[in-house]
């Protein structure tokens, strides 16, 4: 089956954060912010470094749930792990956040783990690379947008291109710095518009 998720703004092979809920056999709920990649078609998948919880959850029971929200106390919550019960639905069989704009509940199909060899991003951590089947998609919210952090990593190096201008010394390498980590995120998850924004910016560092 086909989903239009370009109407809650998701489009294929880049990456939005969004807040993934599970449930273990105890019934116990757990809510974490993970990265949600669109393959097309029904296909999605996200990526877990080992240790989390969610992870546990998804290898016992097979799903897990990609609510859409760009609600800051959710995201906060969640990766503190201290969100309160009452942000879940009262389904007693899955965990869905009550207040997300939109959410698709995912049949997983397959986790294949990476070692840091294959995936060096946290030296000494095996992540997971967990691909799966769009099993429900509801939009609860008409406007409701996933989010893409390219897009604040642009708005903040634009923001630092004016302060650039007028500082020296270490503040200026400092902005500098920002400025190639928010190039280097946006190459990762970012569309060609933000890239070409950005190359754009760049330009304009170095004019300076
Ligand atoms: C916006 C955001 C995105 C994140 N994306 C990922 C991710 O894609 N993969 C990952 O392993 N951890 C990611 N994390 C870190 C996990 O959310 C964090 O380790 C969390 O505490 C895991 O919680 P759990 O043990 O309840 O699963 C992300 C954190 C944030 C704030």
């Amino acid at each position: 089956m086909k989903y239009d998720l370009g109407s809650i703004g998701i489009h294929m092979n880049l990456q939005y954060e969004c807040i993934t809920t599970t449930i273990n056999s105890k019934k116990e709920k757990n809510s974490a912010p993970f990265a949600f990649i669109y393959l097309g078609g029904d296909k999605v998948m996200c990526r877990i470094f080992e240790g989390s919880k969610s992870l546990m959850n998804i290898q016992e029971q097979k799903q897990y749930v990609v609510n859409i929200t760009q609600d800051p106390m959710i995201f906060t919550l969640s990766t503190i792990d201290i969100l309160p019960d009452e942000y879940y639905t009262d389904d007693d069989d899955i965990a869905i956040l009550k207040d997300s704009g939109a959410y698709l509940i995912i049949d997983v199909d397959e986790i294949e783990m990476k070692t840091p060899e294959d995936f060096p991003i946290k030296n000494d951590t095996n992540i997971y690379f967990i691909t799966g089947t769009i099993k429900d998609f509801i939009i609860r919210d008409e406007s409701i947008k996933a989010f893409n952090r390219g897009f604040s990593g642009l708005i903040e190096s634009l923001v630092n291109c004016s302060r650039y201008k007028i500082v020296d010394g270490a503040k200026r390498k400092y902005y500098k710095n920002r400025l190639e980590e928010n190039r280097r995120v946006i190459e990762k998850v970012s569309d060609d518009k933000t890239k070409k924004a950005m190359e754009i910016l760049t330009e304009e560092y170095e004019r300076n």
